[in-house]
């Protein structure tokens, strides 16, 4: 056994799981503090029918001009046109009810609001030095695990990249984690959503800033998801509330290792795919992780054979093919780029090494990438 490194733990949101509990969220102290509050959410989860009880309990509280125009991948120049309208309004708080993207959406939202500048000059690591507003997360999916961490991920669509951003002032100040909100999610959103989460806590597991508060957190996320079944259950019967409520805390307690511990290098190929392609973010995490696990291995020994543990398999080797097997066969995620990618050519996969090289996420992979060793995995998967 190897002794502990020096590490260091970031906190994440305090958090309440129950079915039903967000019909309680104006009896959270925090809300009641607030006399302006902004709900961000997408067309999506209107038409699901979720919003209604949300404005309902806010009452005469809730800002009426509820942003509820959140594309796919939270898009800059919308977030800084929302910004703008709540703070001439004088918004006090922020609701963010959906998933990754509206809750990315909502925290550039606060970025914007408090810095006063376009969310795209705030892009890095520890750029904001000021509290924001407190934002509150109900999400509406069970894979990002942004209600938990210190990240956004929102899409510059005028510079044609995504900008990434970490910072201990985007920790939401309250999550609420109501699995009766994702019965209805598609089985496609589940499965990309799950695998999502299972990336997030295969990379925390392993990255060069890995702890053992984030190791834990990952493993139970692990548990949760592969021989617990969350996600074969949620697909088995959709409006199973316990089999969505493990997916749901699978994917926050994931979202509470990354948020300490780092990604790696699936997500930073994930990243570049996402901004080229539009291809669902769990989707491209699901084409590369097998690859990245298999990169990582030697590097990971002793992270691995925790997995294989959680997972009931004999050895590392044993481990990846059970992660093989519930990506792309429980989930369904295709093992061909082109097959995900149809406008992609070819030829673009140096670009994409190249722009995956320069990712934030990269330097805490475990095992050295260069452009040609990224390229190999995406030639692998082409
Ligand atoms: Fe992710």
């Amino acid at each position: 056994m190897s002794a502990i490194r020096p590490f260091q733990h970031t906190p994440s949101s305090p958090v309440v799981f129950g079915a039903g509990c967000s019909a309680g969220i104006v009896d959270k102290t925090l809300l009641k503090r607030a006399s302006k509050i902004l709900v961000v959410t997408d067309r999506g989860v209107v038409a699901a029918g979720l919003l209604d009880p949300i404005v309902k309990a806010l009452g005469d509280r809730l800002h009426p001009a509820i942003d509820d125009a959140v594309v796919p991948d939270g898009d800059c120049a919308h977030v800084d046109v929302v910004a703008a309208r709540a703070k001439a309004a004088g918004v006090d708080a922020v609701l963010a009810l959906g998933g990754g993207s509206v809750m990315d959406s909502a925290k550039g939202i606060c970025m914007a609001m408090a810095k006063g500048v376009p969310v795209s000059t705030l892009e890095g690591v520890a750029t904001l030095r000021t509290k924001l507003a407190p934002l509150v997360c109900v999400p509406t999916t069970t894979g990002t695990g942004s209600e938990a961490t210190q990240f956004a991920v929102l899409m510059d669509r005028q510079a044609g990249k995504k900008r990434i951003y970490v910072d201990q002032n985007l920790v939401p100040a309250l999550a609420l984690l109501d699995p009766a909100l994702v019965v209805g999610l598609p089985a496609s959103v589940t499965c990309a959503t799950a695998v999502d989460a299972l990336t997030h806590a295969l990379e925390a597991l392993a990255s060069k800033m890995r702890n053992p508060l984030a190791t834990a957190q990952a493993l139970e996320a692990v548990r949760l998801l592969i021989p617990s079944g969350a996600l074969a259950r949620s697909l088995a019967k959709p409006d199973d509330v316990d089999a969505r409520g493990d997916c749901m805390v699978a994917a926050h307690l994931a979202g509470r290792a990354v948020s300490s511990a780092m990604l790696g290098a699936c997500h930073a190929l994930a990243h570049v795919l996402g901004a080229r392609c539009a291809v669902p973010h769990g989707v491209a995490n699901g084409l590369f992780l097998v690859p990245v696990l298999r990169h990582n291995a030697s590097k990971s020994i002793g992270a691995y054979q925790r997995l294989a543990q959680t997972v009931n398999a004999v050895d590392v080797d044993g481990a990846i093919a059970v992660v093989d097997e519930f990506v792309h066969g429980v989930a369904g995620i295709p093992r061909r780029l082109r097959d995900v990618a149809p406008g992609l050519a070819q030829e673009e996969l140096p670009l994409l090494a190249k722009a995956a090289f320069v990712d934030p996420d990269l330097p805490t992979n475990p095992a050295v990438l260069d452009e040609a060793g990224l390229l190999t995995i995406l030639r692998q998967r082409w």
